[in-house]
């Protein structure tokens, strides 16, 4: 066992930006991700930055749903309109995952949420699920995980994993910040999953920890960190 989880000096950089990654170039974006990073922001207004965050990205991400026509009554008139015709499934990875589907549900009150739970294990970095809550068939054609850091993608590959083992289709990731080490990753092992993100950040740490990120992203939403 190595004495730091990770061990990677391979520095992984796009030439080119992968055509599976969307990172939000939006200027709200990037002023929410700023003061989402500042150590200094407190748990209160961390919730309601990924939430915000979690609006916009997922505007974004929605772009290519299926819509389907109805006829729409007006005071004054029918028109033809469209309704969204995908049935959309959020995948939340717990923990830190959870502060992304309230904003979600507001975009897609319909929308149905099934938790997975998965944590790093601190000493390999490896997953581990130890929750599961999806349904036993499949009702949706499109499915969102939520979870705010993809680090090294081995949280990441295990979601898709679970996801495509139940039947899913369509997968999408929604992450907060992305390490180039875990873009990778899930490029590799899962590439028609588009990640949709706010930041392409540089690199991972020693310990598995994204460089500049923003910490632990479960921590400083729930006020679980040291001091
Ligand atoms: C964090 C984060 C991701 C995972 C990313 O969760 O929310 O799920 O790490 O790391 P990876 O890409 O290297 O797998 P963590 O395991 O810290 O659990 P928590 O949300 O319960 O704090
Ligand atoms: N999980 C986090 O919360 N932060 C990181 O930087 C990496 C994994």
């Amino acid at each position: 066992m190595p004495e730091t989880p990770w061990t990677s000096t391979d520095r992984v950089e796009f030439e080119t930006p992968p055509p599976q990654l969307h990172v939000s170039g939006h200027p709200l974006v990037r002023h929410k991700m700023a003061l989402l990073r500042e150590a200094s922001t407190k748990p209160k207004k961390f919730r309601e930055l990924v939430r915000e965050l979690t609006w916009l990205l997922g505007y974004e991400a929605l772009e290519d749903v299926r819509l389907e026509p109805l006829t729409v009554t007006t005071p004054l008139e029918e028109i033809p309109g469209e309704v969204l015709g995908d049935r959309i499934g959020l995948i939340p990875i717990l923990r830190a995952g959870l502060g992304m589907v309230d904003a979600m549900l507001e975009l897609l009150p319909m929308a149905e949420v099934w938790h997975l739970g998965l944590f790093r294990d601190e000493r390999t970095l490896r997953p581990v699920e130890y929750y599961n809550k999806l349904p036993d068939s499949r009702t949706v054609e499109v499915c969102l995980i939520l979870d705010p850091m993809l680090a090294t993608g081995g949280s990441a590959t295990a979601a898709i994993d679970v996801l495509k083992r139940w039947g899913a289709v369509r997968i999408k990731l929604v992450n907060l910040i992305a390490a180039p080490e875990g873009v990778k990753a899930v490029i590799e092992a899962h590439p028609d999953v588009p990640i949709h993100c706010a930041a392409l950040d540089r690199q991972l740490n020693e310990m598995g920890y994204i460089l500049p990120g923003l910490g632990d992203a479960g921590d400083r939403q729930f006020g679980t960190g040291a001091g």
